[in-house]
Formats: structure tokens, sequence, C-alpha cells
């Protein structure tokens, strides 16, 4: 199905993420008027409904909907309207407890909070394709309703994977599908190690609670599977939705740094990406310990807007949406820190500097009621404007120009690396995302605007394309990448090709396909442990280091010491260079090498600062709870930002 995108509005817009459900009719029909006070454009509802709209089995109560979609409307408010998939009531789980998911560790997830269903069960399909026809019927031409919502957050609560039930059957006809015979997906996953080999498909189950670790390619093909399952439970809502709801939009609600499915493809039949920003909790979730106390209070910059670059990159270069901005503290981290003054603007800012066309916070009011009552809103408890609700009313950014993000370099990213790679880190320290933010990273503290694409995507116009982690290599790919080598200047880092698409090595050697295009062979890699180091080039490498011989490239810098001492840490082989050491300072100083060449300005900025540019417009960002000294000598004050030009 080819989707005809509907334009980007030209101005940059404010939301809010509201639950009609959740506040007296009394109290909640004000709301509209103040988040029209407040600047607020659009509203989302309806997101965990499921249990008010129909309390039991086919008896629908829209009578409390109608009137906030009314309220709304009078208001002259746009609703963004969602399925309420993510939370099936509890008359349909105790009906058909089947469609509960079972987790790695075999036993199943009840009932009691939410996404608790399995993205296989065709009884569940059944029952989200049933409810979403009836709210699209009820809300699908409404002239208030701009857009759609799919069900929350796929994947969130580690709900992406099931391992029984419908997915353990489910599975093996996935398989059988791929492979079409068993002696095929025996050789694929390299069954004969171990006797691991199937004459059946009815043996084959999830690859967990096994006595060691599971089989990678098996893991590799689950993680496929399982990710497929939320592509198509999505486009059956998809197929409804554009059916019974012309002209409107249709986006989802990713979460950050989330990697458990494909979201290019997932992404395809919607008409642009939504993300969930909560940069405080993130910083408790993703940051090494190391780091959590330094950026606590206002998140780390790179860690956003990582997921701003890789949103916008889903559909190509395509404004984005931030559908929940958090705006204070959150409840789900394991410490909850207040954010500094400032940085509910600051975010907001970054996401407009990053390609967002709206920025939609979450929540209108505090919640006083169950999980997520500690959790800030733009309204307090009593309905007064909370730390956040007072930035986001003194915001100046709601009409500003949709312009687009004029990166130069692309850095590649895709979600099957990160499966086959966080299977076998090989040290303790080493993922997929550890490795692709050092890359990302070093762009970024050069103060160059980076957009994140899949590694198949059309790259031409990219002067610069960086692939921090790509492990899966075949022909057809390597042939892809090959053709940018006349026209742009490519950067690989460690690990890159290592093995076939099926997860297996390349028994020619390393980087299989991609030789040529290279100009090098892996001889050794080296798994330290946290404190062990080498240097090269002089600089400290720690946690992965992998040494190349060159065959017909140009060394760039050698191992200084430890076991590949005089091996090539870095290569360059005409447009194209790889770089085998996991150090900050040496990846960025072949990158600024790389970016000077191809005529792209860089700077060094100071830890904390950042810049990012959109259309004509530089917006300078200061992240630290400290003033900031800027390259020209300005100084910014703290978690700030300015526009300039
Ligand atoms: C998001 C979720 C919201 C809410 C929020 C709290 O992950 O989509 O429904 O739970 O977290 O921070």
């Amino acid at each position: 199905m080819v989707v005809s995108l509907p334009p980007i509005p030209p101005a940059f817009s404010l939301g809010v993420c509201d639950y009609p459900e959740h506040v007296p009719w009394e109290q909640w029909r004000h709301y509209p008027e103040r988040q029209r006070e407040l600047g607020i454009t659009y509203v989302r509802i309806a997101e965990f409904a499921w249990s008010r709209i129909e309390p039991r089995a086919g008896e629908f109560d829209w009578a409390w909907l109608d009137d906030a979609v009314q309220a709304l409307s009078d208001a002259d408010r746009q609703i963004v309207m969602c399925t309420p998939t993510a939370t099936p009531p509890a008359w349909l789980i105790r009906k058909h407890p089947e469609i509960l998911p079972v987790g790695a560790d075999g036993h199943v997830r009840n009932f009691g909070s939410r996404k608790h269903y399995d993205h296989a069960s065709p009884i569940y399909r059944e029952h989200s394709r049933r409810i979403t026809r009836a709210i699209a019927e009820r809300y699908g031409r409404h002239p208030a309703v701009a857009g759609w919502q799919t069900d929350n957050e796929w994947g969130c609560h580690s709900t992406t994977r099931s391992y029984g039930g419908a997915s353990k059957t489910a599975f093996r006809s996935w398989l059988e599908r791929r492979y079409g015979s068993l002696e095929a997906l025996n050789a694929a996953w390299g069954n004969v190690f171990w006797s691991q080999e199937y004459t059946d498909w009815a043996q084959i189950d999830p690859p967990n609670q096994t006595v060691t670790e599971p089989n990678p390619s098996h893991v590799l093909d689950f993680a496929r599977f399982a990710s497929d399952m939320v592509n198509e439970f999505q486009a059956e809502q998809v197929a409804i939705l554009r059916e019974l709801s012309p002209g409107r939009w249709i986006t989802h609600n990713y979460m950050m740094q989330f990697m458990e499915f494909d979201h290019y493809a997932n992404c395809e039949l919607l008409d642009f990406a939504s993300w969930d920003s909560y940069p405080a909790g993130q910083v408790e979730r993703m940051l090494p310990e190391s780091d959590k106390v330094r950026w606590a209070r206002t998140g780390h910059p790179d860690f956003i807007s990582w997921n701003h670059d890789l949103y916008r990159g889903l559909k190509g270069r395509r404004a984005f949406w931030v559908m929940e901005q958090g705006v204070g503290q959150v409840n789900w981290a394991p410490s909850n820190a207040l954010p500094a003054a400032g940085a509910a603007a600051l975010w907001t800012a970054q996401a407009y500097a990053h390609g967002a066309s709206c920025v939609s916070y979450f929540r209108w009011r505090a919640a006083a009621i169950a999980q997520e009552l500690m959790h800030s809103g733009l309204l307090r408890h009593d309905e007064t404007l909370d730390r956040g609700g007072e930035e986001v009313a003194g915001l100046e950014l709601a009409g500003r120009p949709n312009a687009e993000v004029p990166a130069r370099v692309a850095l590649l990213h895709d979600y099957e690396s990160q499966w086959i790679y966080d299977t076998q880190p090989h040290s303790q320290n080493a993922s997929y995302l550890r490795q692709a933010m050092l890359f990302y990273g070093a762009l970024r503290s050069l103060g160059v605007d980076v957009d994140i694409r899949h590694p198949d995507s059309d790259l031409s116009g990219y002067d610069v394309i960086v692939a921090p982690a790509l492990q899966l290599m075949g022909e057809e790919r390597a042939r892809h990448l090959a053709s940018y080598a006349a026209t742009s200047r490519l950067v690989f880092g460690p690990r890159t090709a290592y093995r076939t698409p099926t997860g297996r090595v390349h028994e020619d050697g390393q980087p299989g396909p991609l030789r040529g295009l290279v100009g090098h062979r892996l001889l050794n890699f080296d798994g330290m442990r946290p404190g062990l180091t080498v240097r090269a080039g002089g600089h400290v490498v720690e946690t992965w280091a992998e040494s190349y011989e060159p065959a017909g490239a140009e060394t760039l810098m050698t191992y200084d010491d430890g076991p590949l001492a005089g091996q090539a840490a870095a290569i360059r082989n005409g447009n194209t260079y790889s770089i085998g050491a996991w150090s900050p300072a040496l990846i960025q100083s072949v990158l600024a090498r790389v970016l000077h060449d191809a005529g792209i300005a860089t700077m060094a900025l100071p830890e904390g600062v950042r810049v990012s540019r959109r259309g004509g417009a530089e917006i300078w960002m200061n992240f630290n709870l400290d003033p900031a000294t800027l390259p020209d000598g300005s100084v910014l004050a703290p978690v700030s930002f300015e526009f300039r030009g």
C-alpha cells in the first residue's frame, strides 16, 4: 500500500495528553478552554479508555467521550484520537486469558497494569480490529479529529516478545514461511552445533529458558518474528482507520532508544513518526552509572536528540512529533529527580531544532489516581500551573516555521544489527547502542547535524555516511553501500559486516562482502573488561579493540601497546574509513578529519553545549547547570537556548 503523505503543517505547534475519563465532567469541561489559553493546539485523548468505552462485551458508552470531543471542538482544539488497545479490559481477559503474553521467565503476565497482550493472538487481533472499527466509525469523520495514534508505545514494558501461547505457534508458521524446509533452517542457524537440528516444525520453541545461551541465529529470527507481529498488529488498525477516517493522519508514539522491533517497517504505513521524551527518566534508565548525577536535572543532550534524529529519519527527512514530552518528574525510574528550572523549555526548543513539527506534553493535569499519581503534569493535582506548565506558558516557539534540518551527514542504524550484537556483546560494557552513541556523540560534539537513516535507504545527497555498528552484511547491502563511495565519504565502526544476514560469520573472513570497499581484512578482536585498556595513536581504548590487515588501504593509526600492538586500528581506503577501537578521542579525531575533507565545518563544543540548524536558524543550547562560553566568546545562561538567524 502506498501512503501519500499529508503535507507537514507550516508552523510549529504545541499539544498535550489528557484523560477526560480520569476527572469528573464538571471539573474537566473547563480544561479545553485553559488549554487554548496556554497556546495548546492538539489534545490527545482516549488512549487507555477501553473499559469506559465498552464496559461490558458489546455494550458501548460513548456519551462521556462525545462530550469531551464536543468540548474540545467548541474550544477550537484539534484532537489526536487513539485506539485504546494498549489496555484490554478485565472482562475480555477473563473471557480469553489466552490473550495474555508470556514473559521470558516462562510465566504468564497478568491483568492489572497495561500492555497485557500477545500481538500474535488471533483472538486479540479480532478484538483490536473490532474496537478500532467502533471508535473510528464514531469519530473518524469528526471535524475536530485531526489524526490518530495507534495503541500506545509498541513494546513498552518489554512486551514485544511473548515466549509462549499464540506467539509460540505463530513463530513456527513464520519460520516455515521464511525457510520452506527444516534443512534450510538448520543450515541457516548452524544447528548441527550442539545437536540442535530439528526434524519437525513443532519441535521449535521461542529461545528462552534454555540451559545456557540459546543459538544467536534462533534469537535473531525470534526478534524478527516478534517485530513482524507488532507491525502486522498495527497494519490491521491502520487499514481500518484509513477506511473510516479519510484525510486524517495516523502516527504512533515510539519510545526512547527502544530497539525491540523494526521501527522503519512499522512506520511504513504511518504518515509520520512520533516519540515520547522523558529526558530525566532516560538518564536513570540508560546512562552509565558514572554519568547519572551529571545529567540528572537536564537529561543528556545527545541521548535526547538521538531520538529526534532517528524518528525524523524513519520516513526519510520528515518532520515528526514528540507525542509525550515530560515536563517534570516521572514515576518509573529508580529515582525521579526534579528537572532544573528551564529544562521543559529547553527540551521543547531542542525538539524544534531537530525537526519536530509539534511537541505535545505529558500530561495536562497530574494524575490523582493509581500508578502514575507521583508523575508531574503541566498542572498540579490542585490544577495550578506546575513548574513545567509555567515554562510552557512563557514559550514563544509555536508558530515558527517547520523548515528542514539541513544535515549533510547520515548515521546508519538498523534494528537487526542490534538484535544480533546484543545477543553476543563479547565484552560486558559493549552494546550496539553504546557503540552507536560513541559515533553520534562525537558528531554532535563537533557541531554537526545528523540524519539517522536505515542502511538500505536512499543515501544520495549525503557527503558523509557513518555506519557505527552495522553487523549484518549481505551482498546486496554491500553493493548498495559501495555505490556511494564515489560521491560520499563512508566511515565504518567496529564489528562491521561480521555476520551474514542469518547471523553466521562470513567464512571467507571479515568484513565479508565489504572487503573490497574497505580494503582490509579483520585480524583479531579484543573484548576488554572494565578497567583493562590499551592505546592507539596515543588515545586510550576501552571495551573493544579490533585490528586490520590493510589490502591496499592506508593505515591511519596503529595500536601502541597490548596484544594488537603495531597493527592497524584505523584505516583509510580512498573515500572509505574503518575504525576498530572504542575510544571517543580517536573516533572524534578521525571523524573531524573526514568532515573537514568533505567540506563540512566543525567546531569543538564545550561539554553540554549543542548547536542545531533548522531552515535558516541556528539554535544554541546549554544543558549545563552553569553558564557556558560558546566558540564565539558569547555566554549562554544555564539550561537555556538561543535562536540565531
Ligand atoms: C509513557 C507512556 C505514558 C505514561 C508515561 C509516564 O511511557 O506512554 O502512558 O505512562 O510514560 O512517564
